[in-house]
C-alpha cells in the first residue's frame, strides 16, 4: 500500500540554556541541544539524571525555570502541551481501557473535531501501518504488551505530530519482543519522517534506535554523538563504562606516548597521551579489542577466572597481578581452545588507536560499571 506521507514533516527542535529545579533539587542544568527535523534522538542516562524532566519541558507539561525551547525556530514555552502537535508514548502505554483500539487511535482526532470520514480513514491508515487493523474492535485489556505498544504509537502518530516523545516505551516488554519492537518502531518513525525523542536508561536500546544519542548525567549533557562515535570515542570515563562493556586499567604516564600499567607492561599508545609524566591515568579498552597472545613486551599476564558463552561471542575474564578484572570477547568459533580457570594467559591490546585515556580515577565510575555488568 502506497501512503501519502510526504506532507508530514517533523519539527526541528532547539533547547538553549535550559535549567530546571524542583525546590532545592537541580534536575537540569545548562542544557543546549539542537535536533534536526526527522532526526531520532535517544536521551540516555542513569536513574534521576533528568530525562523525564527534559521530555516534559519539550512536551510543555513543565515550564523550565530557565532557558528557551524552540520548534522550527519559534519559541514555545508559553504554548500549552495540547497545542504543540506532539505525540506522546509512555512506559505503560496509557491507553484508555474502556475504549476500543479504534477509539483509542481516534481520540486525538475527535478532540480536534475532525469529521467522521477523515477520522475513520486516518485510524485505518494508522492501524494498518502498526499492523493492528485486525484488532480495531478489541479493548486494550485484550491485547499483549507489544500490541498495546503498537496501538499507543498509532495513537501518537494519528494527529500528524511534528514531534513524537517516547518515555521508556519498551520497559514493560520482555527482552525478545523488545528488539523486534525497537526495529519496528524505528522504521515506522523513519517512514513518517517525524522528529522523535526516545528516553531510555537502556544503552543497547539507545544504540540500536537513535541517529544520535544524548548522554545525560546529573542534569547535564556529557556527550552528544552518533552511536558509533560514543562507543569508539567516549568523552569521559563515565560514558566509556556506561555505553557497552569496557575494561578499565590503571596506569601512570611514563613518556609522551607511553603508559605503565599497574597490571604489568608498559603500553606504547602510538600517539601523545597529552599528559605529564607521572600522571595517573585510566585506560578504557573494549573486550573485543583484546586478544589472547604469546608472552611478549606489551602483553598483560592474567589468571583466567571463567569463560561464559553469550550466543555469538564468548567472554573470558582474567585477573591481572594488580587485581583488575579484564574481559576478552571472541567470536565463538568451533574448535577454539578453551582457557581453563586457573590457567595463566597473555593478553594483548589489538588496536591501541581504539584505547581511550582518562584522568578520572576509577572510583568515580565504579558504581556505573557495576550497573552495566
Ligand atoms: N515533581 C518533582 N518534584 C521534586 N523533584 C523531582 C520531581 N520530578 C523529578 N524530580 C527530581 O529531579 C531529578 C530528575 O528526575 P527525572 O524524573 O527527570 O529523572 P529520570 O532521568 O527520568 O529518572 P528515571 O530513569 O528514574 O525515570 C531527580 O532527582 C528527581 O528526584
Ligand atoms: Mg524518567
Amino acid at each position: 500500500m502506497e501512503l501519502a506521507l510526504s506532507d508530514v514533516r517533523g519539527h526541528s527542535l532547539d533547547l538553549k540554556g535550559i535549567g530546571h529545579a524542583f525546590g532545592a533539587t537541580v534536575a537540569l542544568d545548562e542544557i543546549d541541544l539542537t535536533v534536526a527535523a526527522g532526526e531520532l534522538i535517544a536521551l540516555l542516562g542513569p536513574s534521576g539524571c533528568g530525562k523525564t524532566t527534559m521530555l516534559q519541558i519539550i512536551a510543555g507539561f513543565l515550564r523550565p525555570s530557565r532557558g528557551e525551547v524552540r520548534f522550527d525556530g519559534a519559541r514555545v514555552e508559553h504554548i500549552p502541551a495540547n497545542r504543540r502537535r506532539i505525540g506522546m508514548v509512555f512506559q505503560n502505554y496509557a491507553l484508555f481501557p474502556h475504549l476500543t483500539v479504534f477509539e483509542n487511535v481516534a481520540y486525538g482526532l475527535r478532540a480536534r473535531k475532525r469529521p467522521n470520514a477523515e477520522v475513520a480513514a486516518k485510524v485505518e491508515q494508522m492501524l494498518g501501518l502498526a499492523q493492528m487493523a485486525a484488532f480495531a474492535r478489541r479493548l486494550p485489556g485484550e491485547l499483549s504488551g507489544g500490541q498495546q505498544q503498537r496501538v499507543a504509537l498509532a495513537r501518537a502518530l494519528a494527529i500528524d505530530p511534528g514531534l513524537v516523545l517516547l518515555d521508556e516505551p519498551f520497559s514493560a516488554l520482555d527482552k525478545n519482543l523488545r528488539l523486534d519492537m525497537q526495529i519496528e518502531i524505528k522504521s515506522l518513525l523513519k517512514t513518517f519522517g517525524v522528529t522523535s525523542i526516545i528516553v531510555t536508561h537502556d544503552q543497547e536500546e539507545a544504540l540500536s534506535m537513535a541517529d544520535r544519542i544524548v548522554v545525560l548525567n546529573k542534569g547535564r549533557i556529557e556527550q552528544i554523538d552518533s552511536p558509533d562515535a560514543l562507543y569508539d570515542r567516549p568523552a569521559s570515563l563515565f560514558i566509556s563504562s556506561f555505553i557497552g562493556h569496557t575494561n578499565l586499567l590503571r596506569g601512570t604516564v611514563t613518556d609522551a606516548d607511553r603508559v605503565q600499567l599497574d597490571a604489568g607492561p608498559e603500553i606504547d599508545l602510538g600517539r601523545s597521551v597529552q599528559r605529564r609524566r607521572g600522571t595517573p591515568v585510566t585506560l578504557s579498552v573494549r573486550p573485543e579489542n583484546i586478544a589472547f597472545g604469546a608472552e611478549r613486551p606489551g602483553a598483560i599476564p592474567v589468571t583466567i577466572r571463567a569463560t561464559v558463552p553469550l550466543g555469538a561471542v564468548s567472554v573470558t575474564e582474567g585477573v591481572t597481578a594488580s587485581g583488575e578484572a579484564v574481559k576478552v570477547s571472541r567470536a565463538r568459533a568451533a574448535g577454539i581452545a578453551k582457557a581453563q580457570a586457573g590457567d595463566t594467559a597473555w593478553l594483548a591490546i589489538s588496536d591501541v588507536s581504539r584505547v581511550s585515556i582518562f584522568s578520572t580515577p576509577i572510583d568515580d565510575v565504579s558504581k556505573h560499571q557495576q550497573r552495566s555488568v
